[in-house]
């Protein structure tokens, strides 16, 4: 296949690409960046230079290909307020919608990045896709703009499929930021008890998914995307720092954290998902090589520990 994975030079997006190009698709790349987006090139991605708030510099690629994957998130800096996260929902929505569109009016498949913040805070009920949405702060724009794909999948036929991670841990990205780099800071600390579920999954296990998504994946169907094995917060944190050798780290209260980071986040964080991935594996012929956080971990943090 020939496949426009947006977003490609991200945490997400650079993984997706780099599995297409092994299993042999073709790959042509959204990217700001042509100095980033080298490493991709050189493995074989043809790079589409563009802009999510200019639909011209994306919008002619969908004819050409044979689907098109949306891995693009506006970049904001600083705390993550409620402006902020107006602000990246407003670039998803515009993007996402023009590519949707773009594959009605040319017949291509669009699968679309999701997230499972979407579902809100369940405890520790188990979630699946059935699950009502009531999405954290972090989750309201990715359900606004998944309600509107489907809504296009019934009325008009859009030929979407929506995969939703979990919290997608790797040598790179969020995960190498926030908890790698603050554990090697030594300001690595835990939300609260930490006895909210988190549901990890290991980057390159999504980015199969997605491989198997594009052929495999049932129109207008939604995919959640995590490990076998969800687990609370704080087990998660101890996992990362026993794997790294380092003794656990404390708490902060979510209150106090949210003054630095921006409290949307912190009630996202804190919240409790623990997700299950039965559908994916039945309906996309997919598993998860690393079924647990514990498994997955040690190879990140050796990948990590060599570069750094
Ligand atoms: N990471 C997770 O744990 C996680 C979990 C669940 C869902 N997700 C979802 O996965 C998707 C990708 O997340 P990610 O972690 O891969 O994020 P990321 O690493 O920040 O990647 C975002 C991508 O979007 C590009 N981008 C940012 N602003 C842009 C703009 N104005 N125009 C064009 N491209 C722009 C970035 O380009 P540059 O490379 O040039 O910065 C990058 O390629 C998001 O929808 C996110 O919600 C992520």
């Amino acid at each position: 296949m020939h496949v426009f994975v947006t977003g490609a030079t991200g945490f997400v997006g650079s993984a997706i690409v780099e599995t297409l190009l092994a299993k042999g698709h073709q790959v042509t790349g959204l990217v700001r960046d042509l100095a980033k987006a080298q490493p991709l090139i050189a493995q074989g991605m043809v790079p589409q230079p563009g802009e999510m708030a200019a639909a011209q510099t994306y919008l002619p690629v969908v004819p050409t290909v044979d689907a098109v994957i949306q891995a693009a998130q506006l970049s904001v800096q600083g705390r993550f307020t409620n402006a902020s996260k107006q602000q990246i929902n407003q670039a998803d929505q515009h993007m996402t919608l023009a590519l949707a569109q773009a594959c009605l009016q040319h017949d291509k498949r669009l699968v679309y990045t999701s997230g499972c913040f979407n579902y809100g805070d369940h405890g520790a009920t188990w979630i699946d896709e059935t699950t009502p949405a009531i999405p954290s702060p972090l989750g309201e724009g990715h359900a606004a703009v998944v309600a509107q794909l489907l809504a296009l999948h019934h009325q008009q036929g859009l030929n979407v499929i929506v995969l939703s991670p979990g919290f997608v841990y790797g040598p790179g990205g969020l995960f190498k930021a926030s908890f790698y780099d603050t554990l090697k800071k030594g300001q690595l600390r835990v939300f609260g008890k930490g006895d909210n579920y988190w549901s990890p999954i290991h980057v390159q296990d999504l980015a199969h998914a997605f491989e198997k998504a594009l052929d495999q994946g049932k129109a207008g169907e939604v995919y959640n995307i995590v490990d076998d094995e969800p687990l609370p917060l704080r087990q998660l944190v101890n996992h990362l720092t026993t794997s790294q050798g380092v003794k656990p780290v404390g708490s902060i209260p979510p209150w106090l954290i949210g003054l630095l980071i921006g409290r949307p986040l912190v009630q996202s964080l804190t919240s409790s998902f623990r997700v299950n991935n039965q559908k994916a594996k039945q309906e996309l012929n997919w598993k998860p090589v690393y079924a647990r956080f514990e498994q997955g971990i040690i190879g990140v943090l050796s990948t990590l520990n060599t570069k750094a």
